[in-house]
């Protein structure tokens, strides 16, 4: 098994770290296109190998994308980041040029690869992904809700005092700001509804602060976060490489479902050998319908951009 990740900044590290420490594949290609800084990452990552054990064969790379050839699964995390006060909307006009550029080269070396996407405004690039590659839709994930997912968990999991792991909770819509929607209707404790330990007050301000998690953690750092994002996408390489049929929150291209087509959007599916697999719809209310709408039209907005690239 082998899996690339293209971009060797702090999530693409990241990601490539939880990788090898899974021992996901045998073979790991991290590319970037700065001189050097792949190879390098992917040296300090190797000499952690005899301390931590694994067997994973990490290998840098300077924009050489033969290196990348027959890989099972391609991680995108090229693109700028945000600074402090910046939307991942504002990224679209440096960002698109490079996703699509890295689409093309992987493909060309990879025909069969199933691709994440990890680069904001991640829902805009994962349906850049999808139009300009003409791949099956099922080969294209867009990782936002996995990691809004665990960041909402996390957010409950403070409210409640208890561990994250035994908590059940989705966020779905768009990875922004201000188009995910944390479903706190559906979240659970162990089975129990969280929103029978939880007033009206309390339910309200972790859905706010998971929904500005990103931003948070932004304003805090400096430039937008890694560990989790990382985490977030190699738990998505694990469910394809393992087959694991697992459900996730992620950016998959709608058909109707939900509502919606024509638009890549965050929705409950399921993850395994063939990429997303499955769409599960959860239904929603009529409030949920209206929010997932609503971020639809954002979402939907900023896919228009892109035709004025
Ligand atoms: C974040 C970036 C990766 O939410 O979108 O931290």
């Amino acid at each position: 098994m082998k899996v690339t990740v293209v971009g060797a900044g702090a999530v693409g590290a990241t990601v490539a770290d939880n990788i090898a420490r899974k021992e996901l594949c045998t073979e790991l290609v991290l590319l970037d296109i700065k001189e050097g800084l792949a190879e390098g990452k992917a040296q300090d990552m190797m000499q952690t190998a005899a301390l931590l054990g694994f067997d994973t064969r990490i290998t840098g790379s300077t924009n050489d994308y033969s290196k990348t050839a027959g890989s099972h699964v391609v991680v995108i995390t090229s693109g700028i980041p945000r600074k402090p006060g910046m939307t991942r909307e504002e990224l679209i006009g440096t960002n698109a040029g490079i996703v699509k550029n890295v689409c093309d080269n992987i493909l060309k070396n990879s025909p069969d690869a199933i691709i994440i996407v990890i680069s904001n405004p991640m829902d805009t690039m994962t349906y850049l992904a999808l139009s300009s590659t003409g791949l099956s839709k099922n080969r294209i994930i867009g990782m936002g809700g996995a990691l809004d997912s665990s960041r909402f968990k996390y957010q409950l999991s403070r409210g409640l005092n208890c561990n994250p792991s035994d908590l059940n909770a989705i966020v779905i819509g768009g990875h922004g700001d201000t188009t995910m929607i944390p479903l706190i209707r559906f979240a659970t404790w162990n089975s129990v509804p969280v929103t029978k330990f939880l007033t009206a007050e309390q339910q309200q301000q972790i859905v706010n602060d998971t929904m500005v998690g990103g931003a948070t953690l932004t304003k805090l750092i400096g430039t937008s976060a890694w560990y989790a994002p990382g985490a977030s996408g190699a738990a998505l390489v694990e469910a394809i490489v393992r087959d694991e049929k697992k459900l996730f929150s992620c950016c998959v291209s709608l058909n109707g479902e939900y509502g919606q087509k024509d638009i890549c959007l965050g929705v409950p599916v399921i993850i395994g050998k063939n990429g997303w697999e499955k769409i599960v719809d959860f239904g929603l209310s009529a409030d949920e319908q209206a929010a997932f709408n609503k971020s639809a039209d954002a979402v939907r907005n900023m896919n228009n951009v892109l035709k004025s690239l």
